[in-house]
């Protein structure tokens, strides 16, 4: 194959690597640890206020409420826009658990709509004809719909949003895996009535343990977001107007999120030149097809699609592995060939949701969202961190080739 030489050399690439970072920024992260610890002030204090300014002010909406974690962001959103255990919420099959899972912990179900094959993210055309098929059925339409702007790419907002309106259902952002990423021009956590955040330490924004955001334009829902996150008190200390819980964020960890937030954009933009390089090492490769078409039946790999009019931050970079041969060279059998030549690789995720044991009494079954399966079988995330070096990128890509070019 073209462009592609054999190192000579054996590497060792993880996955994911936060040491670098942690290494650069250790004298500013430790000191703002002991600012905390100096004023012995750990929950709901002014590192947290600040935070919830800053990035406010980053996702470009008036109103950012920090919470304990991507998975309290969005049962907070669930809880607060009335959902209930009567009720059905759409989303996607394949993303991270926490999605249903907030869905279920309100004993309410989720209804899956399967994702669009290139971008991974919910397909607007099937969530119209989802909701089109219950309304002529005369079902009681969802309570809400979360779309995931899964590995980094914002979900078809523009779409969704419409759709949404037509049906008159509150879109709630899963913008975990994306902060930054923008669909026409707007930041993702400003689209929505809601987005959720997690700082899950490996996020492109990641705390030194769990954390997460919920933001807002609309105040009164604003009001409600934080009142729940602190056992529903809203005006008076242990005055309680609904049953809220505890899903605050601590000081510790809004400190430490305020020193790497400084470096976000930085980094952000340093994944997508990354991705940039990858993309073009498969291709001199000869390994994928420059349009990124799906299905595509001539190449071993397809690099990742990007929507128009988006900005993609790459919280991963997710190749599709195929078998061109049938002969079992797939998907895992490239991961273990990496994982023996030193190269760390993960699958987000290997099970969709419909198939999840737990979800039993929704009645998922295999063929049900085939592209969400498909994904399931394909998906392979590569290397990716700001601190990843070109010849790092190299070795990973020539590893690739020599994978598919064995006799
Ligand atoms: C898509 C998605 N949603 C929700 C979450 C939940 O976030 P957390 O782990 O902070 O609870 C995650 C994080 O792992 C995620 O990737």
């Amino acid at each position: 194959m073209p462009g592609v030489t054999k190192p000579a050399t054996r590497l060792r690439i993880p996955q994911l690597d936060l040491q670098a970072q942690y290494a650069a920024l250790k004298d500013e992260l430790q000191a703002a640890i002991a600012r905390v610890c100096d004023s012995q002030r750990f929950i709901l204090g002014p590192e947290g206020e600040a935070l919830e300014r800053e990035l406010a002010g980053y996702c470009g909406v008036p109103h950012a409420i920090g919470c304990a974690s991507g998975s309290d962001a969005l049962l907070l959103s669930l809880v607060t826009l009335g959902v209930t255990h009567e009720d059905d919420v759409v989303t996607v099959p394949f993303t991270f658990f926490s999605t249903a899972g907030a869905i279920a912990r309100l004993g309410a179900r989720a209804v899956f709509v399967d994702i669009d094959p290139r971008t991974f993210n919910l397909d607007a055309q099937k969530l119209r004809a989802a909701l089109q098929a219950r309304r002529s059925e005369k079902r009681r339409g969802p309570a809400a719909v979360i779309p995931v702007h899964l590995f980094g790419q914002p979900a078809d907002m523009d779409a969704i949003n419409q759709i949404a309106a037509e049906f008159d259902l509150p879109v709630i952002e899963d913008a975990a895996q994306a902060i930054g990423a923008e669909c026409a021009g707007r930041r993702v956590g400003s689209i929505g009535r809601t987005g959720c955040f997690s700082f899950y330490p490996t996020k492109n924004l990641g705390a030194f343990g769990d954390a997460g955001l919920v933001t807002t334009t609309d105040s009164a829902l604003a009001d409600r977001l934080r009142a729940m996150s602190r056992h529903g008190c809203t005006h008076d200390k242990y005055h309680h107007d609904h049953v809220g819980w505890n899903a605050r964020l601590d000081e510790l960890q809004a400190a430490v999120l305020r020193v790497k937030f400084k470096h976000l954009e930085e980094w952000n933009r340093a994944r997508i030149a990354c991705a940039g390089r990858y993309d073009e090492l498969f291709l001199e490769a000869g390994l994928a097809d420059a349009q990124k078409a799906y299905p595509d039946e001539k190449h071993p790999v397809v690099i990742p699609y990007r929507a128009p009019n988006c900005r993609h931050v790459f919280h991963q970079y997710v190749i599709r592995a195929r078998d061109p041969a049938g002969g079992g060279a797939g998907r895992d059998a490239l991961r273990k060939f990496l994982a023996d030549e030193g190269v760390g690789t993960e699958v987000y995720y290997p099970l969709p949701l419909h198939l999840q044991s737990c979800f039993h009494a929704w009645q998922g079954r295999e063929g049900d969202f085939p592209e969400a399966e498909r994904a399931s079988r394909e998906v392979l995330a590569l290397p990716l961190y700001p601190e990843l070096t070109p010849d790092q990128q190299r070795y990973v890509t020539a590893k690739v080739a020599e994978f598919y070019l064995r006799p």
